[in-house]
């Protein structure tokens, strides 16, 4: 697969390209397919509709390696806690209290999740030889900002608030979370992933003072736990917003490549990482979305910046719900050289 090569670190003809979130709102066959379950929770859990969204984007556009169509919030509802999607609101939890924190159990997680790991040996079975296939789970702290506010956000007060004012509270709640995060990952390796993923995606709103216990030790903890258990698979780091941190990032958790969102300028990090860290990412979605020839003008230097750097192509952060379908084509031959 030319995607778990790119990700060992060997140069490549051709760079291997996945969106991030290619399976969703943007695609018209994902909109008529949604329809078919009772809430985005229940679509998750049923293992043909997870697997026909998987392999929807793969089918149109081709991409070198798929996405388990699941959640990062699978793991607060899996240990118990209430987790709704509201439409045009995003997911909405019952926000955890120090009596729920002391109660979670990571123990029923394999069981409660029993569908997505079938839908993963669904994928797999249906899926393209060449084509790689991406499990993935969100951080802890990105994870427990959901179940500390109850909802999405960017700045994240009582999550803060709690780190810094009862660390016992929040490192049990962080604890629960990365265990069930290990025993989640692994079980989707032994059901057929090949990579896995781990989305921070609000590494950015962890204070510099709390990023080792909120992001670099149970990142490394879990990364170590996979690999002690499953030594080939790949794992992509994703510390969204990191910033200047992004060494330290890769430095202080073994990943074995790093995402990188698009505030950072691509030449910068890689001097920072140093060659031997494979890269992923860095156009803006914005750019997909809204200004086309813009993003072809950013994926060529994307790539001019990467010939003898392995990179796979993918955005900063997740494709945007209005993305017109011809410029994700653009992209895709742009990249391939068709255009
Ligand atoms: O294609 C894929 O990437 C596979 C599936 C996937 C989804 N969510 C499906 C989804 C993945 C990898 C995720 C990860 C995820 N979920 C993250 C990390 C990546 C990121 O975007 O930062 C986060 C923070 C979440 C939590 C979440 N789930 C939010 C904030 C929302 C609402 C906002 C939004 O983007 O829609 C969701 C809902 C969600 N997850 C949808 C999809 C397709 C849309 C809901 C629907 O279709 O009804």
């Amino acid at each position: 697969m030319l995607f778990l090569e790119t990700l060992a670190g060997k140069a490549q003809a051709r760079m291997p390209i996945w969106l991030m979130r290619q399976a969703g709102r943007y695609l018209p066959e994902y909109r008529a397919l949604r329809v078919k379950a009772k809430n985005f929770l229940s679509f998750c859990y049923t293992p043909e509709l997870a697997i026909e969204a998987t392999l929807q984007p793969i089918k149109r556009f081709g991409f070198d390696a798929a996405i388990l169509f699941s959640d990062i919030l699978v793991i607060p509802d899996a240990l118990g806690v209430s987790v709704r999607f509201v439409e045009n609101e995003g997911p909405l939890l019952e926000p955890v209290t120090a009596d729920v924190i002391g109660n979670l159990s990571p123990a029923r997680v394999r069981e409660h999740l029993a569908n997505v790991f079938e839908a993963v040996r669904g994928i797999r079975a249906a899926l393209p030889r060449e084509t790689a296939l991406i499990g993935f789970a969100g951080a802890p702290w990105t994870v427990a900002t959901y179940m500390i506010e109850g909802r999405g956000g960017t700045d994240h007060e009582k999550s803060r608030a709690l780190a810094a004012g009862h660390p016992e509270l929040f490192a049990q709640l962080m604890g629960v979370i990365e265990e069930a995060t290990i025993d989640y990952l692994l079980a989707q390796v032994e059901a057929g992933v090949n990579v896995l993923q781990l989305f921070d995606s609000w590494a950015s709103s962890v204070p510099q003072a709390l990023r080792r216990q909120a992001i670099f030790e149970p990142t490394a903890r879990i990364v170590s736990a996979v690999k002690v258990k499953a030594p080939q698979i790949p794992i992509i780091g994703f510390p969204r917003g990191i910033g200047l941190d992004l060494a330290r990032y890769v430095a202080a958790t073994g990943v074995d490549a790093v995402s990188l969102d698009q505030s950072v300028d691509i030449v910068t990090a890689r001097n920072a990482l140093g060659r031997h860290v494979v890269t992923q990412g860095n156009l803006d979605p914005v750019l997909l979305a809204d200004a086309p020839e813009a993003a072809m003008v950013s994926a060529r230097a994307i790539m001019a910046a990467s010939s003898s750097t392995p990179h796979v192509f993918n955005l900063g952060h997740g494709i945007l719900p209005r993305t017109p379908i011809e410029n994700v084509e653009r992209l895709v031959a742009t990249l391939r050289g068709g255009a």
